[in-house]
């Protein structure tokens, strides 16, 4: 492994950046989350403006990212305050999002590893009822202790240990195998899907573009959907370039990590909305659709049990790589900000999240069934669940990506991350003058108009 910057570990090969940072994008965002939304929101108009959005602001604000960690070859926060000191609190809310969003991200993991071990020892009970197998390990028939407890205990326990042992070794290693993997047999199960009786009008659903069910809260929806699959806005893809050497083509890299995230998306709702077709179950809270829906096609294909089971050792790689990423952003910042040790780091704030974690698993159903708190004289608060996710889908998120917009275009200049993209001296970026124009006006006008219209008329309107 080379080193460039001492103590800091660097990227071994082009390729492993590549992967790693596409193994951060990639994850539950895009199989669990890409198709209940693509669903929820009428089906084609909502792809349609999800790759819009990816297209225009997504990758303008992937560049931007890129351009600040390789420049400073430091965590968000010591980034942004290298490059100006009045704004390190930018990384810092990046940071902060970060945290509330591993806090549930683990939780869900940890299911992944639930269903591996459940397709594994007890195929035929999730056969038999999926949804209630789904809704079982979620608390609804007593305390979840595997949802909640055990087995994201095991995923954040192995979310550690690719953290501690750092860049080069964990991180890169893991993503090399295991995304091409993932890529082949969502092709595979996707076509298996697509294939099942029923299965058509699933597919005319994804492509029947009807933009009578749009209104600015779909819009909201898939900025925030765009950000969280591609990892952006909280600092996450600062901290990876920052482990990047200065040969590397970060335009090529922006366009190929958007590609494939886009892709990986759209493949999963293929895969996932033409079963919830062709089997009649209607996904229900905590996001059934990667769960309860699928059981649908294994129970269709031979050997489903296996490709099951397989199925969901991918997604928790997926998720794995992610989380990591996630991770790496806080510890990153401690470690080098703080001077803190990173085993110690990393085993800190674990103990942090898991506890917070643990009730977004509980508050998906038990607490709400076994009333805890909040059904208070029958108001309903908000799940703490739904309540996390949409702090940091809907605003913490656009609201990050916003103001690393403003910071590049406007305070640090589209000049100097210019000269950052092309440090290389090799590579030209064609597309400079446009991207100019995109991270200056079109991509902060744009997130704050939908980020207003969406609070706005959105909440009313949903
Ligand atoms: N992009 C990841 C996914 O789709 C999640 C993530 C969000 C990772 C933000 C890093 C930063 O699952």
């Amino acid at each position: 492994m080379s080193t460039s910057v001492e103590n800091r570990g660097q990227f071994g090969s082009k390729l492993g950046f590549v992967l790693a940072a596409a193994g951060s994008a990639v994850g539950l965002g895009n199989i669990w989350k890409f198709p209940g939304k693509a669903y929820a929101n009428g089906g084609g108009a909502f792809l349609l403006i999800y790759i819009l959005l990816i297209a225009l602001i997504g990758t303008t604000v992937m560049l931007a990212e890129f351009v600040i960690g390789r420049k400073t070859q430091k965590n968000a926060i010591g980034a942004l305050r290298e490059l100006n000191a009045k704004y390190a609190w930018i990384g810092g809310l990046g940071v902060l999002t970060g945290f509330i969003i591993l806090c549930y991200y683990c939780q869900v993991g940890g299911w992944t590893i639930n269903y591996i071990v459940g397709y594994i020892t007890e195929s035929s009970v999730v056969y038999a009822d999926p949804m209630a197998y789904f809704l079982d390990m979620l608390g609804v028939n007593g305390f979840p202790l595997k949802g909640a407890i055990i087995f994201p205990l095991i995923f954040l326990a192995l979310t550690s240990f690719v953290i501690s042992r750092g860049v080069s070794e964990g991180i890169e290693k893991l993503s090399s195998v295991l995304m091409p993997l993932l890529f082949i047999l969502l092709v595979g199960l996707m076509i298996r899907s697509c294939t099942l009786p029923g299965a058509s009008d699933g597919l005319a659903y994804m492509f029947n573009v009807d933009f009578s069910t749009v209104n600015f809260n779909t819009f909201l929806v898939a900025l925030g959907q765009a950000f969280f699959s591609l990892s952006l806005g909280m600092g996450v893809m600062i901290t990876y370039s920052s482990y990047l050497s200065k040969d590397e083509n970060l335009v090529a890299n922006t366009g190929i990590i958007c590609v494939l995230d886009t892709l990986v998306a759209l493949f999963a709702g293929f895969m996932i909305i033409p079963a919830v077709f062709a089997t009649g179950i209607e996904p229900g809270m905590g996001g059934g659709f990667a769960f309860a829906t699928l059981a649908g096609v294994f129970m269709a294909i031979p050997g489903g049990t296996i490709f099951g089971t397989l199925f969901y050792a991918l997604l928790f790689f997926a998720a794995l790589t992610s989380s990591v990423s996630i991770m790496e952003g806080t510890v990153a910042f401690l470690v080098e900000e703080k001077g803190m040790e990173r085993k110690k780091v990393v085993l800190s704030v674990s103990v942090v999240l898991f506890v917070i974690g643990v009730f977004y698993t509980l508050s998906q159903a038990y607490m709400d069934i076994h009333g805890v708190w909040w059904s208070i004289d029958g108001i309903q608060f908000p799940i703490l669940g739904d309540f996390m996710e949409y702090l940091t889908d809907r605003l913490l998120l656009p609201l990050g990506a916003l103001v690393t917009t403003v910071f590049v275009g406007w305070i640090w200049g589209t000049d100097n991350a210019i000269k950052e993209a092309t440090s290389d001296g090799k590579y030209e970026f064609k597309l400079a003058p446009i991207w100019v124009v995109m991270v200056k006006y079109v991509a902060p006008i744009a997130i704050v108009c939908i980020l207003v219209a969406g609070m706005i008329f959105g909440m009313a309107i949903s």
